[in-house]
This record gives C-alpha cells, structure tokens and sequence, in this order.
C-alpha cells in the first residue's frame, strides 16, 4: 500500500478537522502559506526594489506548472481572480452576432451560467440542457448545439452531483460546428487528469480553492489557439498591453498569448502560494490524486449505504464519478446535520437538501472513520 502520510502532513488542518469538504473550500498546505508569505517577507522588506524578478518569476512559474498540469503552453495560460472572472472573460470577449446562442447546462453552479446571460442583450439566444439524475447527457447537448452556436460551456464536474463529464466527446460535437467549447474546471481540475489538447478543450477556467489546493482568489486559465482568435478582451488593461512599461503608447496591440487576458496588478501572494500548491499536486501526481479520490470515495459511498444513505451522485460509470459524494436519508433534516457534524469537527456541506461529502487525498480511511461514527452519534 502507498503511503500518503507525507502528503497528508502538508494538512494542518487535519489536526483540528476531519475536514471532507474540498469541493467548498480546501484547506491550505503548509508550503503554500510559506510561499504566501514568502511574498510578504518580500514585500515587506523590498518594497519593488526587486522588481521585476520578483513579479516575473512566481508568474512564470505558475504558467509553466499550470500548462504542466492541463497539457497545455506556457503562453496558453493566464491568471484568474475567481473561476467566475475566467468565464466572463470567454463571456464578454466571444465574437458573437445577432441570432446565434450559447449553450448551457440546467443547474449548474452559477458562475457558469450568470456571465453569459447578458449576451441576450445583444440579441444572443442562451439555451439550457437539462440533467437528469445529475448527469449531462451528450444527446441532449447533441440537440441544442447548430450551426449558430459560439459556444457551450459545461462544468468538468457538476458541484451538486459530482458527475464528471467526458469533455472529448463534447468537444468533438462543438467542432462540428465550430463551437468553442467552454470549461468550468473547478470542481475536477487537481483531481482529475486533465488534458486540453487530448480533450479538446478551447477555454477553461478554474480557481485555486477547491481539488487545486490553492487559495482563493487566484486561478488558472487556459486559452485555446482558435479560441484567442475568437474571444476580445472587453477589458483592455493596461498590463496587457505589448509592451506595458512603454506607458505613452496606448495604441500599441495587446500581447499576442493569453496573457492579455490579466489586465492589471497580480495578486502576488496567492500567485506564490498557489504556485506551492501546485507543486505538492505535480510531485504527488494527477493520475495517483485522481485514483486515491476515487478510492475514498468508493469506500465512503459504500460504507454510506450500509447505514442507509441513498446516493445521489452517479457512481456506476468510473469515468463519471468525482471527487464528491451527494448522499441523503429522508429521516434527517441536512442543515442542521452539518451543523450538528460540525460540533463535532467534522466539515461537510448541505447542498440542496443533501449532504455533500468531497474528500482530497490527503484524506483517508481514518476520516471516514469519525463521520461514519459522527453520523451513528447523531442519527
Ligand atoms: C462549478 C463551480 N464553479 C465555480 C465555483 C466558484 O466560482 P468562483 O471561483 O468564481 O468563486 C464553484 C464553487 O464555489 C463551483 O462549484
């Protein structure tokens, strides 16, 4: 057996919390506050004296282990404030004329649906696929997508059931019909392999907070070659600009990779600590991540319905599953089960009248432990 002690020592977390609510929050790695502070010891100290190493440096690397990560270029990625900010930039920025539509999922965590919306003033038609039983299925996106589609954009992983979606199939179907194919990758990327140029994929957002095991409010996006050609940025900063530090030329073009998507100031000390974060990912491994979570979550849903939970979450495809659990029992009230849970040290979530239970690997069996024991006290 592997041991993931190394890993789940990273946690300090997890000697307060029996802490399985990575699809909310994740707590942040030890080494990923020393690299957040490491930004304030800098600051601190240097001011901008040693700009623009001190700038340059975690952001190329961030670059670098973000393309790592999903397969991608270096001058493919571009950081992003929240999953939200990353959408909206496929959103307002997509080349769109009057009597084409987006195609969206039913459902769906709200950054991926509210910053599409006000296309509909430019007369864009926004048209909803409908789960069922938390799946997406790839008929139904088959039917809403035409010819005048721009794009559709789909969550890697539902946040409420936890179905993981196979982006190839999707992406194929966009480019049929020369779509773009829009991603939410939050609620999978860090835990789930995630490969652009196998997948497809032309734009992907995903903040730091969640299965990425950085902290919030800095993010990775990825941009695909057609997709730059297609997507304006609505903001033009002044950072994105070619050559930003020649100040009095505002005409000049913008860069020509995705970094013309940061329009201003980097939030320098999640980009620190996420660049840590990433590199606890990359030495552990997407695909041993990918198939310690699935294991976990095996044995939890398993050991959920021998005391009586119903699951709610598709786990009869492998490929479908995730990194979250959706269990419920008629006979208890989930708000107030995760409150009562939580007087105990043990953090879930109640999402729609359920409870959501989303292990990280550095999680284990000994977690699973004290919920199952913290569900018997309370039920
Ligand atoms: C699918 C999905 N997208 C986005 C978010 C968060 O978006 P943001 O990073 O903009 O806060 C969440 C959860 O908070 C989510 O579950």
């Amino acid at each position: 057996m592997e041991s993931w002690q190394w890993f789940r020592r990273e946690f300090p977390a997890c000697t307060h919390w029996t802490y399985l609510n990575n699809a909310a929050v994740c707590p942040l790695p030890s080494r990923s506050r020393v690299g957040m502070e490491s930004y304030l010891d800098e600051i601190s100290n240097n001011g901008a004296a040693r700009y623009p190493a001190a700038v340059e440096e975690p952001l190329s690397r961030l670059r670098r282990q973000g393309a790592e990560l999903i397969h991608a270029r270096p001058d493919q990625m571009f950081v992003v404030r929240s999953t939200t900010e990353g959408l909206a930039v496929a959103a307002t920025g997509i080349d769109v004329r009057d009597g084409d539509n987006i195609v969206l999922v039913e459902h769906e965590f709200p950054a991926n649906i509210r910053p599409w919306l006000p296309l509909r003033r430019r007369g864009v038609e926004i048209r909803f696929v409908a789960q069922h039983n938390g799946r997406v299925l790839l008929d139904d996106l088959a039917k809403a997508v035409d010819d005048r589609t721009a794009a559709l954009s789909v969550s890697f992983v539902q946040f409420l059931s936890g179905f993981r979606i196979d982006p190839g199939p999707v992406a194929e179907l966009c480019h049929d019909h020369d779509a773009l194919f829009v991603v939410d990758g939050i609620q999978g990327l860090g835990a789930f392999p995630v490969d652009v140029t196998a997948m497809g994929i032309d734009f992907l957002s995903a903040d730091g907070h969640k299965w990425l095991l950085g902290p919030e409010g800095v993010g990775l996006g990825y941009v695909s070659d057609r997709a730059l050609n297609r997507i304006t940025p609505a903001i033009e900063g002044w950072l994105a600009a070619e050559r930003p530090f020649d100040f009095f030329d505002v005409t000049q073009p913008l860069k020509q990779d995705a970094a013309r998507f940061e329009p201003g100031a980097y939030n320098l000390a999640g980009i620190r600590a996420l660049v840590a974060s990433l590199e606890l990912l990359l030495e552990a491994g997407p695909e041993r991540i990918a198939a310690r979570i699935l294991a976990l979550t095996d044995d939890l849903a398993e050991r959920l319905r021998g005391a009586g939970w119903r699951i709610l979450s598709p786990r009869d495809r492998a490929e479908e599953k995730s990194g979250i659990v959706l269990a419920d029992r008629t006979d208890l009230d989930a708000d107030s089960l995760a409150l009562r849970l939580l007087e105990r040290k043990v953090v879930v979530t109640a999402r729609g009248g359920a409870m959501r239970v989303s292990p990280h690997a550095y999680n284990d069996a000994s977690d699973l432990d004290v919920l199952m024991e913290a569900l018997g006290a309370i039920g």
